[in-house]
């Protein structure tokens, strides 16, 4: 087996969420964390305690992300910064010729969209959405059976967010989630669109012969974070939120599928990215961990009370099906899976390393950042207009009737190769 060049990165933005690609990394050969900033040194302090608790070496600090972009020393950045900052760093990460990998979150405008797309075309250099959940067993597992026709023709898929996150209300004065906090205050739309969408983008071909085209969103009123902070504190809630409960959002495609999103991070509920894909052959349902695929899950007849036949269709279990139409990464990786929520960061981030060293295209590029983490700022568009359809740009111009394909390989996301070395 060929080694693997080492990859030489600095990361940019030391929260909490750098604290579990940390616990990912750790894992991984052939990566060096040469450079971290932040622009608050207790979490510089924190991040290098990390490094001397797993006996490595303290990469070099900045306070400034633009002295580490002169750095040799660092030719790819991870930027889990926040989702008014991570866009800007991206372009100037780009401009310096580095490959950069953002961290997930929804657009505050198509502007800022437009200017991560020209920075990468403009240098030739790629930025990547560290969307983990493309790299989750089922919703690989779920493209490759969509891949080999077991769902038919696609015609409808839903996703979502819905995580209990209350605690952002009485929580937000000791800077817990500051950033979403400000943004749930004060904006009404689906904040946070890509761990549901992502998945389901690339199982519909978006960006690759297919696009979204227009949204339509429509909001709840907004009560789930003081009725969390009323129970929590016993106290008078003294702020108002704007993002409604449930935002739920319904995309077109060019390609005639409609897709639902739902966001709702405010209400109690057990955590859930709601997909669901469908074909003329097949169903996927997340919430009810089940398959259904014509002609292999089960089939029955019934007699009802009047004596008549009737057709009974049952779910298959999902984990039924993994032994045979598991990802080939996830073959060779579910034995034993390392790093956070379940192993998909690991996946993610070495799919991203890979493209670094072949300086090939990410398997989520610009153009798939840009759709997906639209979503956000037209969706509030949308729901400010009553719920009127809002078109997509194109951010690919034109490019996505003809793309160059995807080079073949095992970290594909828009087709599903075998695993060669
Ligand atoms: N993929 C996942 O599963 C997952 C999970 C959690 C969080 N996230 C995402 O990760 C990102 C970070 O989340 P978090 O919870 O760590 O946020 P956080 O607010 O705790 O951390 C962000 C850090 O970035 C620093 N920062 C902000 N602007 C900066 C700048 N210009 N230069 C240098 N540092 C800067 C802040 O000081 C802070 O320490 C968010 O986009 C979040 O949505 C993703």
């Amino acid at each position: 087996m060929a080694e693997l060049r080492t990859v030489k990165v600095g990361m940019i933005g030391l929260g909490q969420r750098t604290e579990t690609l940390l616990a990912s990394i750790f894992h991984m050969e052939n990566i060096d964390v040469t450079a971290i900033c932040d622009v608050r040194q207790e979490r510089i302090d924190k991040i290098n305690s990390i490094f001397d608790s797993h006996s490595s070496p303290r990469p070099k600090a900045y306070l400034d992300y633009h002295e580490l972009l002169d750095d040799p020393n660092v030719e790819a950045l991870f930027v889990p910064t926040s989702w008014n900052s991570h866009l800007q760093i991206a372009c100037d990460c780009m401009k310096k010729g580095k490959y950069v990998g953002i961290e997930v979150g929804g657009a505050s405008s198509t502007e800022e969209l437009w200017q991560l797309v020209h920075a990468s075309e403009s240098t030739g250099v790629s930025c990547m959405m560290l969307e983990n959940c493309c790299y989750g067993r089922n919703e690989l597992m779920v493209l490759n059976m969509v891949r080999k026709g077991m769902f038919g023709e696609l015609i409808y898929c839903e996703c979502g967010y819905e995580h209990d996150l209350g605690e952002m209300s009485w929580a937000a004065e000791t800077g817990l989630r500051l950033e979403r906090t400000l943004h749930n205050r004060y904006r009404n739309g689906d904040l946070y669109p890509t761990h549901g969408i992502g998945p389901i983008a690339k199982i519909l071909n978006i960006n690759r012969g297919n696009r979204f085209l227009t949204l339509s969103s429509h909001a709840t009123k907004a009560r789930g974070f003081v009725s969390a902070y009323e129970s929590h504190t016993g106290k008078p809630c003294p702020i108002r939120y704007n993002e409604g409960d449930i935002v739920t959002t319904v995309i077109h495609c060019a390609n005639g599928e409609n897709i639902t999103l739902t966001h709702g991070v405010s209400l109690p509920r057990p955590y859930s990215r709601d997909c669901r894909v469908q074909g003329t052959k097949g169903i996927w349902l997340e919430n009810a961990n089940g398959i259904y695929v014509d002609g292999i899950s089960p089939k029955y007849e019934k007699i009802d009370a009047a004596g008549n036949p009737y057709l009974v269709h049952d779910w298959d279990k999902v984990e039924s099906f993994y032994e045979k139409y598991d990802h080939p990464i996830w073959e060779h990786f579910r034995e034993n899976p390392v790093g956070e929520h379940g192993g998909m960061d690991f996946l993610c981030l070495n799919a991203f390393l890979d493209a670094v060293r072949r300086k090939d295209v990410t398997p989520i590029d610009v153009y798939d950042c840009a759709a997906w983490m639209s979503i956000t700022c037209l969706s509030e568009q949308s729901i400010a207009l009553g719920g009127m359809p809002v078109p997509f740009p194109d951010f690919t111009n034109g490019k996505w009737l003809d793309r160059v394909p995807e080079t073949p390989s095992k970290w594909a996301l828009s087709d599903v190769f075998p695993v060669t070395e």
